[in-house]
């Protein structure tokens, strides 16, 4: 049982193997004494942690159990038993028969001795120091005995070193720094920055950022590890210097990417005042990035709308209305709008950032209530290709791995993704993977920071152009193929023999030779026959993949062409290997998994099978339609054309975050009612007549499924801003529509989810009280949940070979549009921004950039910083240009995090033929200096000015308004 609300303990030193691995169980048991008493650890075990696990306290310092020990502080001096001296108790590994002894009067002597000096040189401020009650130091003194500091004030001392403020989320003060090198251990090891050192000697030694910088100004990416390690307040979360320290911690669930995280969120009352990654946190071990671990402040921002509001169009103001009122509108149009156009005009949309519990009842209020299937999700645009892609050829729509697995790797192989921005927790544990030997090979058209990064050197960057992915991965298999280089008894036993066949005859076809696909890709063909060989013949080959790959016309046939490979050279069914899509949002595979698109319900189970359908029925008590409905582009179009009026759409943007914003603003306005749930008044809701305000993650309980299916709790903080949790909104308008919902907490959604959904059969939420997460399938097969599928054959039998022929993208440059635009992310922001730009991560990333390779700035004139204009066929924006040689000529690059960027104005509706997922990636622009704005931008600020009005002067008064009315 995993105690989740209890401090964490401190074991001193790493166990010799991560606990979790397969390794740990077989080591050898060493047996020994401390103090008398017998203790039984792993061998390679330190006396210190032996001591630790045997509830002995040795003092220490410099040691922790997240990091390698050092042995630099000498506190933790232990006598053996026939040894001379007195070894650091940290450094020395535990040996059969050794008898230790921890507390004898010389101990205790050089033990303070130590510490004076240490304190000689600390400011004695303890009473007001941020970190008072919660130091090391401070323990340490009182755990030594030091009652007075024998050395004469005015010695020679650090004390009057500036404090460095430039961080805004941390500070570091110099002259409490014990110079023990845990934050420069932990910005190597964990976090892998390497943006710290310790800077002169001896008594000069000093914590230095970069080149002795300012932390803003050095190579930091603050992920707050050093800070989480330091053992003094030298390095101090801000949050907690304003507010004091924390009284208790909840376990929970970032709420940005599908990394995962788990941490404890620490409180003071109902407010947070830090979020500490979570040490037992199955996706993150500990460790965290800026986002989660410090961009939580917008929770609480005065942004955020806590009242319902309503109106009858959208050039009316809004009305502030109770909750009833807006629900019975709602349901009220709802039900005007089928009456008039029948029961497929309406729909909803589930939202990837509210929790697995609220995606099923939004679908299940689509299904039972609406009486359609016009249910869709934000995966439509991202990982929809993954999910087709996966359950044609391995059988099931997700990842196989757990992010543990990246740590038995030989070789990875990263596609179309940019791990230390976009799955940054990932990145660090991959990179910690890769310093230690493991080999990389990066397929990306821009040269991302994991080709070459401090002590990481990609063993080959193939920057192929955006739309040849497929091309690539034929070409991939092929030079497998010709050289014999496959897993012939893998596929013998675990693939289909004939598809294999009828792939293989296509994939020997000379024109999937790397000398012939070069001219269409890009890639040098030596460098491509060099990375087959590695990935066929290296080890363990393990894939990691983003929306680089799925955000393409042939998105699902990339995903095909990657688990052909992963099959053809046996790299799939155990540790170290496998097919890992890095999923985008937080909840992007739970809002896939629980039913949110058109032709499955929860648990990818076909709307149109009878069998299937007819267990809902007889569950939710109402006849469900067959058909499959509308996705989100049909929902667009049909809105354009006349026949969907009215939508649903709970927490997601789709004005800022879907392809050809014009298209989708047209769509928009045409709609007879639009209901925006969210936490923010966000670009869609702009557009909307009714509007729930939603409840941040902090609001509620719950469930998140991150990219390794692991489902983990989010567990509710404080009480929901605007009154409702999410899943009460969705019920309370269920309601008003007529179709009963009465559940009283979302573990009752959960357990009907389990009845419902066989890979989700086992869970529940004593289950996940008891084990901290789960990976699905959790079942009567696998009870305590599956970290890495398909290990004695796929979820679908025997492995589906699927033939993947290259077929060009229509989207081609041309005279008039010679450049190619890819969107990506960076570090401090998260897609829309909602969440982010509302919080000081605004520091590092104001603004969206075009980044251009210099050749092509020059030809056109474009200088660094120059405002440019970004034309494509369908749009315009303008933005501020970076000249950069990430980027190959040819290719220009942004980001999509800032609404009046625009960015998705001028990206197109071609999509994955397969999923409908649009080709962010790939879009033919040309660039031309300007000093205006677009036409596009000049009317978005218009319309925004214009809707801040109808607030009332912003969605801060109206909630103000409303309070002061109550
Ligand atoms: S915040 Fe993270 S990246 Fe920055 S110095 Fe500390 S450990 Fe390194
Ligand atoms: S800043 Fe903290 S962790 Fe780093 S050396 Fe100083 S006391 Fe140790
Ligand atoms: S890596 Fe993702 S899940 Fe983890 S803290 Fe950062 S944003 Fe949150
Ligand atoms: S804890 Fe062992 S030397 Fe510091």
């Amino acid at each position: 049982m995993l105690h989740i609300y209890e401090p964490e303990r401190d074991y001193a030193t790493p166990a010799p193997l991560p606990e979790y691995s397969a390794g740990y169980a077989a080591l050898e048991v060493v047996e020994l004494t401390i103090d008398g008493r017998p203790v039984a650890v792993p061998q390679g075990t330190s006396v210190l942690r032996a001591a630790a696990l045997a509830g002995i306290n040795i003092p220490k310092l410099c040691a922790t159990d997240a990091l390698e020990a050092f042995g630099s502080c000498r506190l933790c001096l232990v006598e053996i038993a026939g040894r001379k001296g007195y070894p650091a108790s940290c450094t020395t590994p535990v040996e059969t028969g050794m008898a230790v002894t921890t507390q004898t009067g010389k101990l205790a002597r050089l033990r303070r001795n130590v510490m004076e000096l240490y304190i000689s040189d600390h400011p004695l401020d303890c009473l007001t120091c941020a970190a008072n009650g919660n130091c090391e130091l401070q323990d340490m003194a009182g755990a030594v005995g030091l009652r007075e500091v024998r050395y004469p004030e005015g010695g020679e001392n650090h004390l009057q070193a500036e404090r460095d403020h430039s961080n805004p989320y941390f500070s570091f003060d110099p002259a409490k720094c014990i110079v023990c090198s845990r934050c420069v251990r932990a910005c190597e090891e964990v976090q892998g920055t390497f943006a710290l050192t310790i800077a002169g000697r001896g008594f000069a030694s000093r914590v230095a950022a970069g080149a002795e910088q300012p932390f803003i100004a050095s190579d930091c990416v603050s992920c707050g590890a050093c800070v989480q390690h330091c053992p003094t307040a030298t390095l101090m979360e801000n949050s907690i210097v304003e507010q004091g320290q924390p009284e208790h911690s909840v376990v929970t669930t970032c709420a940005y990417c599908g990394v995962g995280c788990g941490f404890r969120a620490e409180m003071k009352g109902e407010q947070v005042v830090n979020m500490l990654p979570w040490k037992n946190g199955g996706a993150n071990r500990g460790h965290a990035c800026v986002k989660g671990r410090f961009a939580f402040g917008y929770a609480t921002h005065p942004d955020r709308v806590t009242t319902p509001m309503i109106r009858a169009a959208i050039d009316q103001p809004w009305q502030v209305v109770s909750w009833e009122e807006a629900v019975a509108f709602a349901a009220g149009r709802l039900r005007e709008v089928q009456q008039q156009y029948g029961r497929n005009s309406i729909g909803g949309i589930t939202s990837s950032r509210c929790t697995n519990e609220e995606t099923y009842l939004v679908q299940k209020m689509v299904r039972a209530a609406f009486g359609n299937n016009n249910v869709d999700t934000c995966a439509r645009v991202c990982h929809s290709p993954t999910g087709y892609g996966l359950k044609m050829t391995l059988g099931e729509s997700a990842g196989t791995q757990n992010f543990d697995s990246v740590d038995e790797a030989d070789v990875v192989m990263v596609i179309g993704a940019n791990p230390t921005d976009g799955h940054p927790v990932f990145a660090s544990r991959l990179k910690r993977r890769l310093r230690s030997g493991a080999r990389l090979i990066v397929v990306d058209p821009r040269r991302i920071d994991l080709v070459q990064s401090p002590h990481i050197r990609a063993d080959y960057h193939l920057p192929l152009r955006p739309g040849t992915n497929v091309a690539f991965i034929n070409a991939m298999a092929h030079v497998i193929v010709s050289e014999g280089l496959e897993d012939r008894a893998f596929i013998e036993q675990r693939c289909d023999q004939a598809a294999f066949r009828e792939w293989l005859q296509f994939i020997r076809e000379p024109s999937h030779a790397p000398e012939q696909v070069a001219a269409v890709t890009g890639v040098d063909a030596e460098a491509l026959r060099a990375a087959a060989r590695l990935y066929a013949g290296g080890g363990n080959g393990a894939i990691y993949y983003g929306l680089g790959v799925t955000e393409h016309s042939q998105g699902s046939t990339m995903v095909m062409g990657i688990a052909n490979l992963a099959m053809l050279t046996g790299n799939i069914g155990r540790e170290g290997v496998g097919v890992n899509p890095l999923r985008g949002q937080n909840n992007v595979q739970g809002s896939c998994d629980m039913g949110s698109f058109p032709h499955e319900l929860p648990g990818y189970q076909p709307i149109g099978d009878d069998g299937v359908r007819s267990q809902f029925e007889g569950a939710w008590q109402v006849e469900l339609d067959p058909e499959p409905g509308f996705r989100i582009p049909n929902m667009f179009d049909e809105a354009l054309a006349g026949n969907f009026r009215a939508l649903y759409c709970q927490g997601e943007d789709i004005a800022q975050s879907d392809p050809n914003t014009r298209h989708v603003e047209a769509a928009l306005r045409k709609l007879d009612c639009l209901i925006v749930q969210d936490i923010f008044l966000n670009e869609t809701a702009k557009f909307a007549h009714v509007f729930l305000p939603g409840a941040s993650f902090l609001e509620k309980d719950g469930t998140f499924t991150n990219a390794e299916r692991r489902i983990s709790r989010v567990r509710r903080v404080m009480t929901p801003l605007a009154g409702k949790a999410d899943w009460e909104a969705t019920m309370a308008l269920s309601n008003a529509l007529g179709y009963p919902m009465s559940y009283q907490h979302p573990a009752e959604i959960m357990d009907e989810i389990a009845s419902l959904t066989p890979s989700f059969r086992g869970v529940s939420y004593t289950r996940l009280e008891q084990q901290g997460s789960i990976q699905w399938p959790c079942n009567e097969t696998a009870c305590e949940g599956t970290p890495v599928m398909h290990v004695d054959e796929f979820i679908r039998g025997k492995g589906l070979f699927v033939v993947t022929e290259y077929v060009p993208t229509e989207e081609k440059v041309t005279r008039r549009f010679p450049l190619l635009l890819t969107t990506g992310r960076i570090l401090s922001q998260y897609n829309v921004g909602a969440q982010t730009r509302r919080t000081a991560n605004s520091t590092w990333h104001a603004e969206d950039i075009l980044e251009i390779h210099p050749h092509d700035a020059g030809d056109r004139g474009i200088g660094e910083g120059d405002r440019v204009s970004i034309g494509s066929r369908v749009g315009e924006t303008t933005l501020r240009a970076s000249l950069s040689e990430r980027v190959q000529p040819g290719v220009v690059y942004t980001t999509f995090h800032h609404p009046v960027s625009g960015a998705n104005v001028i990206t197109t509706e071609n999509s994955d033929w397969a999923t409908d997922c649009p080709e962010y990636k790939v879009t033919a622009v040309e660039v031309r200096r300007t000093t205006a704005p677009s036409a596009w931008q000049q009317a978005h600020s218009e319309f925004h000015q214009e809707q801040q009005r109808l607030l009332k002067g912003g969605p801060g008064e109206v909630s103000r308004d409303a309070a002061e009315k109550a």
